[in-house]
């Protein structure tokens, strides 16, 4: 099956209904995915990865700044990790999104937690949201790191 752009991709979710949709997505698009279906506050993979991707992942304060710690220690030398996520301010100032602050992210807090990666982009960024009242804006934490080899 065709890899999009050479990527081999581990995709990790809990949710057996996700991982349907993600396969489903995966294979729309004529990718090979492999699908692990784990709880990623305990997961552990057995290998390195040149790029990891924190996705919209919600979890209480303690369990995303632990998870995010692990997450980076996943990046091989030279590799990247891409946090995006719903930012706090969106809470009371974007579309859409969780209601509760304390699942969404902020950009200090996200970089301080990617111990040992070097960030290159520490963003709020203006997601356009298309509604059927006009276009909205969703706020996102943007983060960019990588290790250096
Ligand atoms: C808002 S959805 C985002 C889905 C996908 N990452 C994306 O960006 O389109 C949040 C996902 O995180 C998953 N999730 C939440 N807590 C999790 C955990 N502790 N371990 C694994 N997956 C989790 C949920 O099952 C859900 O699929």
């Amino acid at each position: 099956m065709a890899r999009r752009q050479g990527w081999q991709v581990t995709g990790v979710d809990f949710s057996p209904a996700g991982l349907d949709k993600a396969r489903r997505l995966a294979a729309d698009h004529d990718v090979d995915v492999e699908w692990v279906e784990a709880d990623v506050t305990a997961y552990q993979p057995s290998e390195t990865f040149d790029l990891v991707l924190v996705a919209y992942l919600q979890l209480s304060t303690p369990q995303r700044v632990e998870v995010l710690r692990r997450a980076a220690g996943w990046v091989a030398p030279g590799g990247t990790m891409l946090v995006v996520a719903h930012d706090r301010s969106n809470v009371t100032e974007g579309h859409g999104g969780p209601p509760s602050p304390e699942v969404c992210y902020d950009v200090d807090e996200t970089v301080a937690a990617l111990e040992g990666l070097t960030p290159s982009v520490a963003e709020v960024a203006r997601r356009p949201v298309q509604t059927d009242e006009g276009e909205r804006v969703a706020l996102d934490t943007v983060v960019v790191a990588t290790r250096r080899s």
